[in-house]
């Protein structure tokens, strides 16, 4: 059942709360049912926090040196699956998860909390989520939905803006996104809540803590691999990394590794755009004790 034109933009719909395309509800019987392993280990995030950056850093610490052909012959969403995508262009997340011949699985989802199949807690899963702060995970989803053609049509910046700050999003509000995996990681020990802009700060520091949530004691020279080998010019000039195999993209319009900086948001947001989105990110903000940083 894979198909081989492109597809045509979808529509945003509601799905339990949420608002969703049916790419990530087509397959939802399988998503919901899927069953996890203990030793699987779940990539959660809000879409363009850097799940694609902690997901190359998880393969590689896991598989860089057991099964480096990986590193050169198969797609990053090959390896880390998404779990509730069913593109067509594809085959469904659940499928090459369920397929996946390597162990640990490293399995990627978006889903907010409260959507996440049952499994991935009752197996007392490894989760590791990445959150990004909000000014430049907009502007990166932006750009991603401007290429993606299965994503919505985004409109003007303008637009998208308001429609962040409504929460018409695919996968939901960032602000109930970010905040709800935050409360979870009070009742649930297993999950590890990283900060992208803390990554651009020092990777070398993140990864020792991700290290340690893992149980993992990599010498200093494999740290320095993954290290090397996760920098964003490394990443962007991978194949195997940059998602250049994906027939959906355009990255005439603007590439998947586009800037992999903090900070980016100052080039898009106008002193109107900015004021307003701080008055409504405090008031969206205000319960909760999860700070972020938008300069690094
Ligand atoms: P920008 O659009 O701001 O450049 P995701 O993988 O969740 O879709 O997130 C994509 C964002 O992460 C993009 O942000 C991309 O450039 C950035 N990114 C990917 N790899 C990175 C790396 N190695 N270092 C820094 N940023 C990276």
């Amino acid at each position: 059942r894979i198909q081989t034109e492109l597809p045509t933009r979808p529509l945003l719909f509601d799905f339990h709360g949420v608002s969703m395309t049916h790419h990530f509800t087509d397959n939802w019987e399988k998503v919901q049912s899927f069953q996890a392993r203990p030793d699987d280990i779940l990539i959660a995030t809000y879409p363009k926090a850097g799940t694609t950056w902690i997901s190359y850093i998880l393969d590689l610490l896991y598989f860089g040196q057991s099964a480096p052909e990986r590193q050169t012959s198969l797609p990053i969403f090959m390896r880390v699956p998404f779990l509730e995508s069913d593109f067509r262009v594809l085959p469904p997340g659940t499928e090459v998860a369920d397929k996946l011949p390597t162990s640990p699985r490293l399995i990627k989802t978006h889903l907010p909390v409260q959507l996440v199949p049952k499994s991935f807690w009752e197996q007392n899963c490894r989760v590791v989520y990445v959150a990004r702060n909000a000014k430049d995970n907009v502007v990166s989803y932006f750009h991603f939905d401007r290429m993606n053609m299965v994503e919505p049509e985004p409109g003007d910046c303008n637009n998208f803006l308001q429609r962040f700050m409504d929460g018409k999003m695919v996968f939901g509000p960032w602000y109930d996104h970010v905040t709800s995996w935050w409360e979870k990681k009070q009742t649930h020990s297993k999950i590890h809540y990283m900060f992208y802009e803390d990554m651009i700060e020092d990777m070398g520091r993140e990864l020792d803590g991700l290290c340690s949530f893992l149980g993992l004691s990599p010498s200093e020279e494999e740290k320095e691999r993954v290290i090397r080998g996760s920098q964003f010019d490394n990443m962007k000039n991978n194949n195997m990394a940059n998602y250049s195999s994906i027939p959906v993209m355009d990255f005439k319009i603007s590439p998947f590794m586009r800037k992999g900086k903090v900070g980016d948001w100052k080039n898009h947001f106008t002193v109107a755009q900015n004021e307003q989105f701080d008055e409504e990110y405090q008031a969206k903000m205000k319960n909760t004790n999860l700070q972020f940083r938008t300069a690094v």
